[in-house]
């Protein structure tokens, strides 16, 4: 959708031409309403082309049910899981096998379990819970770098933790912030990080800022825990990006104990049906192992190995079929909002070379209103307001954007409907300002 030529920022237009813009795309926006679309960008889940290249997962084993070392999957047992899967976990996370665990099918629920671990009975041995007996727990505090993922905040709000927001610039997390909080608040127990690819913003952590996390526990508590969700470590889409091994960086820094790496296959294979890893020191590993046995005798052990069988020394090509998949997808909905919001300059987005999300500021006050416009017009958007904390984003600014899931034209169609809405609520804003 092409913006009026020539006529430059929203701010420095005339009365007379904000009015005039206004009527227009009003108008346009009761064309789209008429047209009763029904369409969605709220969803991070790949889309029906992508599961299918993992299609053959079905019946993969063709029957043979062991592991290399002989042991039968079908039955109990296993509870770190399999040795070919734990190689999957650290081809994924980059660090030894040794040091990685297998979960079920999704890596979020290792994080809720270890923190509530962590909560309850302790990661670093007897007496070391964060609510323990005895200890002033009045108050857990955990950093928040946003934006960021939802379903972090989520994990914080049902364990009752309290979120401290911190900016994350396209460097990764304020790190001076960061260090500051910890430093003065013994109560701040641990950081979230999606250090690639970040969700939403697509950010990848710089080496720096991956230096300073892996040393910030020796600043902090020393029971403080780097949340390191590397859900995105494989997933380029324009192209893929380099990022700092913290986990090498944690044994150099004598952190490796205040450090948890999680990975899934979620969006690798089946985003319902796939398997997660958490990596840690050996001795939490140990820890959280022995809390964990009470829940389950082993994870799916059939599932592991038919993944480790499956991406066994295709894991780069894989992705580089799903990234062309969804490569359009990402180029679409740049094109979209340089074309249609850059003239206008009310609005900034970032422009991610992978991951899921692309994420949009749209000016002070007005995301929530937008993603109302946008839902009356037949497109649905993440709720404004999600990628904070307790759903409340202060500047009510950010919106996400999902494009993996609908088909190109849908994606398309729901663009031209995102800038029409952020158009028209900006000059609004505008022209209440100046009239
Ligand atoms: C940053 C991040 N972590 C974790 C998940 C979920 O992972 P899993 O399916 O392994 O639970 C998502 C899903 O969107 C995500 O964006």
């Amino acid at each position: 959708m092409p913006t009026e030529e020539g006529q430059g920022p929203l701010a420095k237009r005339t009365v007379e031409q904000l009015k005039k813009l206004e009527e227009n795309l009003s108008a346009r926006l009761h064309q789209v309403q008429a047209a009763g679309l029904k369409l969605d960008l709220t969803r991070g889940k790949p889309c029906a082309e992508q599961v299918a290249l993992s299609d053959a997962l079905d019946g993969f084993l063709a029957g043979k049910y062991t592991t290399e070392s002989g042991q039968d999957v079908r039955n109990y047992g296993g509870l770190s899981g399999i040795p070919e899967a734990r190689r999957l976990g650290s081809e994924l996370m980059d660090l030894p096998a040794d040091n990685v665990m297998v979960g079920g099918n999704s890596s979020l629920s290792l994080m809720f379990q270890s923190v509530q671990f962590a909560l309850q009975k302790g990661l670093w041995g007897a007496g070391s819970a964060w609510r323990g007996e005895g200890q002033d727990t009045s108050k857990i505090r955990f950093l928040c770098p946003v934006p960021g993922y939802d379903r972090h905040f989520s994990i914080c709000e049902s364990l009752g933790i309290e979120m401290i927001n911190i900016p994350l610039t396209d460097q990764g997390p304020d790190m001076q912030m960061a260090e500051a909080l910890v430093k003065s608040d013994p109560s701040i127990k641990g950081i979230w990080c999606v250090p690639k690819f970040s969700n939403p913003t697509g950010c990848t952590y710089s080496d720096l800022t991956v230096e300073r996390l892996a040393n910030l526990a020796n600043i902090a508590s020393p029971d403080f825990l780097v949340m390191w969700d590397n859900a995105y470590a494989v997933h380029g889409v324009i192209e893929d990006e380099p990022l700092l091994n913290i986990f090498d960086l944690a044994v150099h820094a004598g952190t490796l104990q205040n450090l948890l790496v999680f990975a899934s296959t979620s969006k690798i294979t089946f985003a319902g049906s796939g398997v997660g890893f958490m990596g840690a020191e050996t001795s939490v590993l140990k820890n959280f192992l022995s809390h964990l046995q009470y829940q389950t005798i082993g994870y799916d052990k059939v599932n592991q190995l038919r993944h480790a069988l499956f991406l066994k020394n295709r894991l780069a090509e894989h992705m580089q079929s799903h990234a062309e998949i969804i490569r359009p997808k990402f180029v679409a909905v740049q094109s979209a909002l340089d074309s249609g919001l850059a003239e206008d300059d009310v609005a900034k987005w970032t422009q991610p070379r992978g991951g899921y999300f692309i994420s949009l500021d749209v000016p002070k006050g007005l995301a929530t209103r937008i993603v109302s416009m946008a839902a009356k017009a037949g497109v649905i958007l993440t709720p404004a307001g999600a990628t904070f904390p307790y759903g409340k984003d202060p500047n009510d600014t950010n919106i996400r954007i999902a494009p993996t899931f609908p088909k190109l034209e849908e994606v398309e169609s729901a663009m031209d409907i995102l800038i029409l809405c952020t158009r028209l609520a900006s000059v609004q804003q505008l022209l209440l300002g100046k009239l």
